[in-house]
């Protein structure tokens, strides 16, 4: 049994999972993480804030018990349903078959698709509230923070909002309160790389989400993951996020250029690129160039995330692009795409399908196309090159 009395009627109750080491597939989690819950006690009727991952369940069960012993639970609020947060509903459903579940519209359909039968889901608007008895919980719609579904829930009385992922972390420590963290500069890591892997796609979301905390006098910030935030670290982190989700006006573009070679052939296509790029724009450009076999995955997705226009570029082997580069293009931002101008190139020999697969999967990804894809057979000639040029100088412009 593991729980926390955080104010005189809000416990934690959640799970910790020190030996997670991946999240949401593709998250590394070298501290773990935990799947943060609450049970809130009003003088009148006692609510739960959000569930843990099914796979804890047991504990988790524990932990209501340990708290609310055989008392009942009236109101299970979800402020977010993906399932390291409902994973544990129905089963809590069926142990508690009187508490009505409260959560946003799009989260009473997606738990519909989650539990596959019908919960009796009640939909809860922004600004409405229920009363506990001396106690209040007002929700408050912050979409997209992260999935279409999120909103936060406050209580006034004590103080006390409910974030679920926002302003969270995957990292695990004994003492979930962050004035008790004992690897400060961990956590401060797997805060940032949190933010930029679940919220850096939602950069207007989360200005948003922060201007609707801002007015809310809060002592605690019960997130979902990590440690709950206490006191003066509220602001810390929430200026962090205000920092991260700044619109940094730009004075220089930003171009990557990626890309594979077997022979040398979509290196020397790559560098004419570069080449043509700064010739045109001088110093209003920065050109990073990566080969796709010898730099990071990490600092190469980066770069693609964060710049204005990318190039990529890969031979073709069995009939398709090197399997490098669409594991990295598994990796772009999704969501923000849409303002990059993008192209492929790259050397073929016989058939050349590299280039038009790229451009077909950017296309998907609603990429700002450039022309099409350059494709060159073999070894670029001179004549070539002076091609592979233009088409840099163009893009370029076109930036
Ligand atoms: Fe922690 Fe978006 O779930």
């Amino acid at each position: 049994m593991n729980f926390l009395k955080l104010t005189d009627r809000i416990y934690s109750i959640g799970v910790l999972n020190p030996n997670a080491r991946v999240a949401d597939v593709i998250m590394e989690v070298k501290y773990g993480t935990s799947y943060n819950s609450y049970v809130v006690l009003g003088s009148e009727k006692t609510a739960i804030v959000e569930t843990v991952h099914l796979k804890n369940f047991d504990e988790y069960l524990e932990n209501i018990t340990g708290v609310i012993g055989d008392k009942k639970i009236d109101y299970i609020i979800l402020n977010h349903t993906e399932p390291d947060h409902s994973g544990s509903l129905k089963l809590l459903k069926e142990k508690y078959p009187e508490a009505e579940i409260l959560a946003s519209s799009a989260g009473a359909t997606y738990i519909k698709n989650i539990a596959n039968i019908d919960l009796g889901v009640r939909v809860v608007k922004n600004g409405e509230s229920i009363s506990l008895g001396d106690l209040s919980l007002e929700f408050i719609s912050a979409p997209f923070l992260h999935w279409p579904d999120t909103m936060f829930t406050y209580c006034k009385e004590e103080k006390v909002a409910f974030t679920c992922d926002f302003l969270g972390a995957h990292f695990c420590e004994p003492k979930m309160l962050s004035n008790k963290i004992g690897y400060m500069e961990g956590y401060l890591y797997y805060l940032e790389y949190y933010y930029k892997c679940i919220f850096g796609p939602f950069r207007t979301f989360v200005q948003q989400g922060l201007a609707k905390l801002a007015p809310l006098e809060t002592k605690l910030i019960c997130n979902s993951h990590g440690p709950i935030l206490v006191g003066d670290d509220i602001d810390k982190v929430k200026a962090l996020y205000q920092q991260w989700s700044a619109d940094v006006k730009k004075e220089v573009k930003d171009v990557t250029i990626v890309y594979g070679t077997a022979y040398g052939c979509t290196k020397e296509i790559a560098l004419t690129l570069e080449t043509a790029i700064k010739d045109e724009l001088g110093d209003k450009v920065k050109v990073a160039m990566f080969e796709i076999n010898i730099d990071s995955p990490e600092t190469m997705a980066n770069s693609l995330n964060h710049c204005d226009g990318f190039l990529l570029g890969s031979p073709t082997i069995n009939r398709e692009a090197v399997p490098q580069m669409w594991e990295l293009i598994g990796q772009l931002d999704a969501v923000n795409t849409k303002n990059k101008l993008v192209s492929g190139f790259g050397s073929y020999g016989w058939s050349g399908e590299a280039v038009p697969n790229m451009m077909e999967r950017l296309r998907a990804l609603k990429c700002r196309m450039f022309r099409e894809g350059l494709k060159v057979c073999f070894v670029p000639s001179e004549d070539e090159l002076k091609t592979v040029y233009e088409y840099g100088r163009e893009y370029a412009k076109e930036l």
